[in-house]
């Protein structure tokens, strides 16, 4: 990792997600021992490339790629079981032994059937006011913990206390469901029945994730913290109500696996060289229809979980100047530079203008945020390909010069440039 004496590292998405975290993690995961989700679910779609084969994990962390880590998913996940071990098999036909390395905290909320059930009528239900979920069950999954009525992996071991919870959800969710405009019902038999008939691969991986990570560190080793989403989408400090259910920012990650803050060393914000977000919500510096499609095409900017084409816009050091404050960043990985090879400029928001006054803070709230309109910067395009690029010396000089100005703006030193989809294209920046 970049310090030799850093050994707890979190990677959090510093933009509305899809930042490509999952490409650093696998990077850095090379030098750790252990990789430790610590929110979010199965929303989160992490495609990583190796070698000709690309990998979307939605449930597990990107760092099983990679052979020996350990690999887990702390508390602060909802932990959807049947995506997680469709998604264990299928890295198992792939030729990849991950089955002995994964551990998912038995704190972890399980997250069911029933949840997506909920998450898809309540969307529906909400007309023009939608958020634009990914329908994975999210934002009921936590909603249930915070009730105070979640099932959490632990639960499993009395088998017929789990079996009464399964059957009061089931029961709460069809009131609830009964309210709606929908025919869906929850069979409570067919979800216990599913849920028992993997109940010991469940408890075989049932571990505590912050005693597994605190040992780890007392033995030397290293830790990474994998971020799923991104900081605007965070539950407190995003674009609320237009945010998933979880506290996504760096603050999370202690409290997420069950570690203390203190033993976290550096964060490292991973940005795109522009701006993208998928689903309902505020985008200040979006596109206009050329650019809009050109970028989107350029950066293959599709979702990885919904396939929903992501809206594009220009870089805003607005929004990563607050989230580098708001997750205490150390370091800045950019990713996806090499999209922007062929244009001929380019501009980064630096500031907005709203009623009348200069913002040069995100504000919290969103009829501001709604009237705000970006000031911008343009800076010359390099109109040179990047991808090849393996040392900052190798960028031409307006990708710097458009890279430096990026790091003055969000007061955080670039520690990595990714320059394409395959693991060897990344810079490891030493300045
Ligand atoms: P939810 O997390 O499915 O509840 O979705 C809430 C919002 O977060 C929606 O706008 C989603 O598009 C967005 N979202 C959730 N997960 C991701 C992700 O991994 N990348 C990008 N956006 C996401
Ligand atoms: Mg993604």
């Amino acid at each position: 990792m970049r310090d030799r004496n850093s050994q707890c590292v979190v990677i959090v998405g510093s933009q509305w997600g899809d930042e490509g975290k999952g490409k650093i993690v696998d990077v850095l995961a090379d030098q750790v021992d252990v990789v430790a989700r610590y929110q979010g679910g199965s929303n989160a779609g992490h495609t990583v490339h190796v070698g000709s084969e690309e990998f979307i994990l939605h449930q597990i962390p990107s760092g099983i790629l990679h052979p020996r880590r350990r690999c887990l998913l702390g508390n602060g996940v909802v932990f959807d079981p049947f995506q997680f071990f469709q998604e264990l098999d299928a890295l198992t036909a792939r030729g990849i032994d991950a089955e002995g390395r994964v551990g998912v905290s038995g704190r972890a909320h399980l997250l069911l059937s029933y949840h997506k059930t909920w998450d898809r009528a309540q969307e529906a239900s909400r007309g023009s006011g939608k958020i634009g979920t990914t329908g994975r069950g999210i934002g009921p999954a936590y909603e249930d913990k915070v009730a105070r009525q979640g099932i959490r992996l632990a639960d499993l071991r009395d088998r017929a206390r789990a079996e009464e919870q399964l059957r009061r959800a089931a029961a709460r969710v069809n009131q609830r469901l009964e309210l709606l405009d929908t025919d869906e019902r929850v069979d409570a038999d067919a979800l216990v029945d599913e849920l028992m008939s993997i109940r010991d691969r469940l408890l075989a991986i049932s571990v505590d994730t912050g005693r597994v990570i605190h040992d780890a560190l007392k033995a030397g080793q290293r830790v990474l913290l994998e971020g799923a989403q991104g900081a605007l989408l965070d539950v407190d400090h995003g674009t609320y109500p237009y945010v998933t259910s979880s506290n996504t920012t760096a603050g999370g990650a202690a409290l997420g696996v069950g570690i203390g803050p203190t033993r976290v060393d550096d964060v490292i914000g991973v940005v795109k060289a522009y701006t993208t977000r998928v689903g309902e919500g505020p985008l200040p510096t979006e596109f206009m229809d050329e650019l809009q499609e050109r970028v989107r095409t350029l950066g293959g900017e599709y979702g990885a979980t919904t396939g929903r084409p992501r809206r594009c816009g220009w870089f805003d050091s607005v929004v990563v100047r607050y989230a580098a404050r708001v997750n205490g960043l150390t370091g800045l990985a950019v990713t996806k530079l090499d999209v922007l090879d062929t244009l001929d400029e380019l501009q980064i928001a630096v500031s907005y203008r709203a009623e009348g006054e200069e913002l040069d803070d995100f504000p919290g709230d969103l009829g501001l945020l709604a009237t705000a309109e970006p000031v911008y910067e343009t800076l010359p395009g390099w109109k040179t390909s990047t991808a090849d690029a393996r040392r900052w010396e190798d960028l031409p000089e307006n990708a710097r010069r458009y890279l430096d100005r990026l790091s003055e703006l969000t007061e955080t030193p670039i520690w990595y440039v990714s320059v394409g989809t395959r693991r060897d294209q990344i810079i490891h920046v030493e300045r």
